[in-house]
């Protein structure tokens, strides 16, 4: 895997990079394949550690990245700016008819920047979230690349109205599902409780945690805060905590691992973290995907943060927003509760990938022949 350009221009490039990227993507490849669709497939390198990035190629058939920028961390002027001199040097070799981009990190709004101003159209995969926090990076990321891009391609309705008041004609906007639930769906059979439970040595009813964002892990207090609550969980039940490379050093220097019933362990792979996840009594996250995952699985979900951009997953799912300051309280409510009020939201329902590529077809369709597009939406 080399930074070269591809070796032959192809109509589709697709632009990953980090963890969440690729469960969102792999339903997106396969199904354009079926349309005999040629795709290139970029990584960028911004998650580099096996754990991180390529057990997801693996476990999830997505095929080897064509290219592999390989720019690694950096500060986010650093990381978005090695990005996007990487692919407008791809781009310019080789300009996609269409440019698909996913979620809201990093790479995926420096894809979107340079194809826009290559005039390279550009394919949002989850686009019109909002947690109205600017302070939220990833806010920022989608912002930009919904306002830079042709086809806006939501997975919950409030992502709609969100867009159609930033100003972006309805015509661009599709309500195709949820790709990463295609992911969860296509791979229910493989999710093992009892494996993962047996590996983990988990003997009893345990919580799954994972934390990463800024604002939870970047400080010493918060990392403190979150330490002490989480030794506090522990005291009640079995806790496993697949750690983020982001938050590890802070996270363990306040202690995280100093209680027998926390397992700290490295991320883990897809199919074993669901499993966990699946078993699990409660997760407590900040993360946006396992919000989604838990709401399908029927897992009751603490989402450690003020704000949710996923607000789909507490009206229908099973998440609720905590604080440090709640979320014991919280653990105890749910450990009471037999049974969760739950909806799986709609178009999440396995085939959004299919949708997602019917609307690629169409568009790419329209471009060269000039006709009306079709609707496409089910
Ligand atoms: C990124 C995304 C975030 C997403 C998260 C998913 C941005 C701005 N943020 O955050 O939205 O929720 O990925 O996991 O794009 N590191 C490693 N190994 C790796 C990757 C990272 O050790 O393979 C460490 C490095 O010290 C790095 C830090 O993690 O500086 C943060 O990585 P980065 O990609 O900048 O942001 P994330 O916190 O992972
Ligand atoms: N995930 C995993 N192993 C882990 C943690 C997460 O396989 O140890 C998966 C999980 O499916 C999740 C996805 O990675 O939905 C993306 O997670 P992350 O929290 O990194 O990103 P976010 O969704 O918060 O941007």
């Amino acid at each position: 895997m080399g930074a070269a350009a591809p070796v032959k221009p192809t109509p589709i490039l697709h632009v990953t990079g980090a963890r969440p990227n690729f469960p969102k993507a792999a339903p997106v490849i396969a199904a354009l394949a079926t349309l005999d669709l040629a795709q290139t497939l970029v990584h960028t390198g911004q998650h580099y550690d096996d754990r991180m990035s390529e057990v997801f190629f693996r476990e999830l058939g997505l095929p080897t990245p064509d290219i592999n920028l390989g720019v690694g961390s950096g500060s986010h002027a650093v990381q978005t700016a090695a990005i996007m001199v990487g692919l407008e040097e791809l781009m310019m070799a080789a300009p996609p008819e269409l440019v698909v981009v996913y979620g809201d990190v990093n790479s995926t709004v420096a894809a979107a920047l340079v194809a826009a101003k290559l005039h390279i159209p550009v394919a949002h995969v989850e686009a019109g979230l909002r947690s109205f926090d600017m302070t939220m990076p990833e806010e920022v990321n989608r912002r930009l690349t919904d306002q830079l891009s042709d086809l806006l391609l939501v997975t919950s309705r409030d992502a709609i109205g969100h867009l159609e008041r930033e100003g972006i004609q309805s015509d661009r906007i599709h309500f195709v599902g949820n790709p990463m639930i295609d992911t969860l769906l296509a791979h229910l059979d493989s999710f093992d409780v009892d494996k993962a439970r047996r590996d983990h040595q988990l003997t009893d009813q345990f919580v799954v945690a994972t934390l990463h964002r800024p604002g939870n892990v970047d400080d010493e207090a918060s990392a403190q805060s979150l330490v002490r609550v989480l030794h506090e969980i522990a005291d009640r039940l079995e806790v496993v905590f697949p750690l983020h490379p982001r938050g590890r050093a802070r996270l363990e220097a306040a202690g995280l691992s100093q209680h027998s019933r926390i397992r700290v362990v490295d991320p883990l792979g897809y199919t074993e973290f669901i499993s966990l996840v699946r078993g699990s009594a409660a997760v407590v996250t900040d993360s946006g995907g396992v919000q989604e995952e838990t709401t399908v699985l029927g897992v009751p979900c603490l989402t450690l943060r003020p704000n949710t951009e996923r607000p789909v997953t507490i009206t229908d799912g099973t998440n609720q927003l905590v604080t440090v300051d709640s979320v014991v309280a919280a653990v105890d409510a749910v450990l009471a509760r037999q049974d969760h009020d739950q909806r799986v939201p709609e178009l999440w329902d396995g085939s959004a990938g299919v949708r997602i590529a019917a609307v690629i077809n169409n568009f790419l369709q329209q471009r060269r022949t000039g006709l009306p597009s079709m609707p496409v939406e089910g």
